[in-house]
């Protein structure tokens, strides 16, 4: 890959304190098998806002896939729905969203708060008659992140030739992706108001706003601090995701991301409260090595990783799982 896109894709905001701090989180922690539970027969299902998942990992919403691919988000989808995944279109994504959901895999679809609303409900309606099966509201970016390999590099935008084709308008002009600072809570009650899709928040870290999540009656939070790309120093995901499941009370499911590497990183986050974890990077690096068949193997070897690892913690479903399979040091 070139080494400006290898830094896009790699990269964090700031010093990249969050960046690291997301795996050192995972690495902090231990776990506690139990011996002797009959985990022969493993069920890894689960449901996340009316959408049933073969196993508790979702591809995470992430930019620009044609720079690490040339067919882009097309091999991600084909890729995913491969190895049974749901995967998350980026707003920012290189390939139309009618073209990715060619593919034949279930798709839901991420937005950023556009100023525009009108603009935005079209893109919305996009998303819905393409088959998204949720929408994901990302809410940890009033501002862009400060990503200082991409202002070393000189990269500010996309290449000639590439463009975010799910930013086209009804004139076939792209539109820039614009971040929304005077975005408030209101803003979910507008967008309830134009899809009937359920509404996920992703960037939720303080347990007060989850509390606000469940009166804005979203279908679930991703606890997320955007793989470390926004507010660098922003505390680890794994971190925070105990007081976030404490205040939703089972309300609603808890996702998380950021920093998860292989099975056992799934286990963590499912015993501390996780319904599902989403992965970006990892998705990344198999479609920059393989395409769609980098892709799928990067997440099948998630999976079998997480069954292996749910086994020799001695439990047959994620929903076994409980806090005390992990200790902190
Ligand atoms: C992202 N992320 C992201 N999130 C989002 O809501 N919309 C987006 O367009 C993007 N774009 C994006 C590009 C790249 C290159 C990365 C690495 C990340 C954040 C992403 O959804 C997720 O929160 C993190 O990637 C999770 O962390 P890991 O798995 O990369 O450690």
């Amino acid at each position: 890959m070139d080494p400006v896109h290898r830094d896009f894709f790699e990269g964090g905001a700031g010093r990249e304190r969050t960046l690291a701090a997301n795996e050192e989180a995972f690495a902090r922690r231990w776990l506690v098998p139990r011996v002797l539970r009959a985990t022969g027969e493993r069920d890894l299902r689960t449901t996340v806002a009316g959408t049933s998942l073969a196993a508790p990992v979702l591809v995470a919403p992430t930019a620009f896939h044609r720079l690490a691919h040339p067919e882009g988000e097309v091999a991600t989808a084909r890729g995913a729905a491969a190895a049974g995944t749901t995967m998350v279109v980026s707003m920012a994504a290189t390939r139309p969203v009618e073209q990715i959901a060619a593919a034949g895999g279930t798709l839901w679809f991420q937005l950023y708060a556009q100023p525009d609303l009108d603009f935005t409900e079209y893109v919305v309606k996009r998303a819905e008659s393409a088959g998204c099966r949720a929408l994901v509201l990302t809410v940890d970016s009033p501002v862009f992140g400060r990503h200082e390999r991409d202002l070393r590099n000189g990269f500010t935008d996309l290449p000639p030739g590439y463009a975010c084709e799910n930013m086209r308008d009804a004139t076939g002009r792209v539109r820039s992706i614009a971040m929304d600072a005077t975005a408030g809570w209101d803003r979910i009650a507008w967008l309830r108001g134009v899809t009937g899709l359920p509404i996920l928040l992703k960037g939720i870290l303080h347990p007060a706003d989850a509390r606000l999540a469940v009166e804005h009656g979203v279908a679930g939070v991703i606890v997320s601090n955007h793989g470390g790309r926004q507010l660098d120093g922003a505390v680890p995901t794994l971190d925070a995701l105990p007081a976030v499941v404490e205040a939703v009370q089972g309300q609603l499911p808890v996702l998380l991301d950021g920093g998860v590497r292989g099975g056992t990183d799934v286990l963590i986050a499912l015993a501390l409260g996780a319904r599902a974890v989403l992965v970006g990077r990892p998705v990344v690096r198999g479609l920059a090595a393989g395409g769609s068949a980098g892709v799928r193997q990067v997440l099948e070897r998630l999976t079998t990783e997480l069954d292996e690892a749910l086994a020799l913690a001695g439990a047959r479903r994620p929903a076994d799982l409980t806090p005390d399979a992990v200790v902190t040091r």
